[in-house]
């Protein structure tokens, strides 16, 4: 699949790139050691072009193709390279070296196939235009990602397509899976307050009981998805944490809840805002309470474009065969803050097969190394099919 580098020779250099990053797992923007790593990588293949302080910790490189005139458009490639606050227990020999910090989402291995790509692209420039290595720092609820877009990596690089890859336990080492369109969920969060009159539990009808009416609300959330959204439209509504009295014994003066709300329809974001604290307010208010609403959103929906998901599509295909690529998977209501790249320019976010290892974010979970080759290929594939010269 690379023709002039020996690929025996380049898998066994990534991989230990890849055990040397998930060894030394950092977070956040707090990636100093991660990111002086790909610096020094990326100086090494031959690349002068190479800005680091982008939102923190962020990098990006730029390759000039050698192909045409050398003129030619950008495009974006991007690895996010943080790791996650967990106690690792994959009991590889390669385990994280860093007490509660490991590479629980293979973000070691994202960026070190975005090495190697950038190491073969950089011997054998065999493209024209421009390619930009985005490396993106605290992708994990951080917002790295909005961040690089705010700080003006797309106009400041003139990227006009960004392309983002992601691994995916389940699916088999060496398939792709992709669809156009929405591939991942936007993800909302909110904070619901009760407000009743609290008292002693013994004399409930001395108070507004808000434990009573925080069930009522949330049972009446549960009709936003089931009576007020199109079944054929995605939405998920979930309360996950409530908080009322600290004693058996007292009615509290107010219940917080906290909830989630994802959805691949960008609308459904403000009807459910809307409806939330329409259903909330109605129900408290009925019993003689009332409520307050903070609603925050996140990442926005990941949307691939079409024109740039047929690229994806022609470049995975080219790599591992139509047979093993999904061309219509089905979205997932997870989010990736990517989604704020795709906001920005369009591009396409694909998935890597990781095989049957343990899930995204498990303490079990590792990078399978087998699929390093197929992320490289894809990203060699991709430059030098939207940029041939
Ligand atoms: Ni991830």
């Amino acid at each position: 699949m690379l023709n002039t580098v020996d690929v025996r020779e380049l898998h066994r250099e990534v991989t230990e790139w890849r055990r040397y990053l998930h060894q030394h797992p950092e977070l956040d923007y707090q990636l100093h050691n991660t990111a002086r790593f790909v610096c020094e990588k990326l100086a090494s293949f031959g690349i002068n072009h190479i800005e680091t302080g982008i939102a923190e910790t962020g990098i990006v490189a730029l390759i000039q193709g050698g192909g045409g005139d050398g003129d030619g458009p950008t495009i974006g490639l991007r690895a996010d390279m943080d790791a996650l606050p967990i106690i690792e227990a994959s009991n590889q020999p390669w385990s994280s070296t860093i007490p509660g910090k490991m590479h629980a989402c293979g973000h070691d291995g994202h960026t070190a196939m975005l090495l190697g790509a950038a190491k073969y692209l950089a011997s054998t420039r065999n493209f024209k235009g421009t390619v930009a290595l985005i490396f993106q720092p605290a992708e994990e609820g951080a917002l790295g990602g909005l961040r690089m877009v705010q700080e003006g990596i797309m106009d400041r690089f003139s990227i006009s397509q960004v392309f983002g890859m992601h691994n995916e336990p389940g699916i088999e080492v060496g398939k792709f899976a992709i669809c156009d369109g929405p591939i991942l969920a936007a993800l909302d969060e909110f904070d619901l307050v009760v407000k009743g009159k609290g008292g002693h539990a013994a004399a409930p009808h001395e108070t507004i009981d808000p434990v009573v009416i925080a069930a009522q609300i949330i049972l009446g959330l549960q009709t936003l998805v089931s009576r007020s959204t199109d079944p054929l439209e995605a939405l998920v509504v979930s309360v996950t944490m409530l908080k009322g009295a600290e004693a058996f014994n007292i009615i509290p003066d107010q219940v917080e809840m906290t909830g989630t709300v994802r959805t691949l329809v960008p609308s459904l974001r403000d009807f459910a805002e809307s409806r939330i604290l329409a259903c909330a307010q109605g129900t408290a208010r009925g019993y003689g309470a009332d409520v307050e609403l903070r609603y925050r959103r996140h990442d926005p929906v990941t949307f691939n474009s079409a024109a740039e998901t047929k690229l994806a599509v022609k470049a995975a295909c080219r790599l591992v065969g139509t047979g093993s690529v999904d061309q219509k998977v089905k979205p997932q209501m997870g989010s990736e803050d990517f989604a704020y790249m795709l906001e920005a320019r369009p591009g396409a976010f694909i998935l890597l097969g990781n095989g049957a290892t343990a899930s995204l974010h498990n303490p079990a979970y590792d990078f399978n190394d087998e699929a390093l080759l197929y992320g490289i290929g894809y990203w060699v594939h991709l430059v030098e099919s939207v940029l041939a010269p």
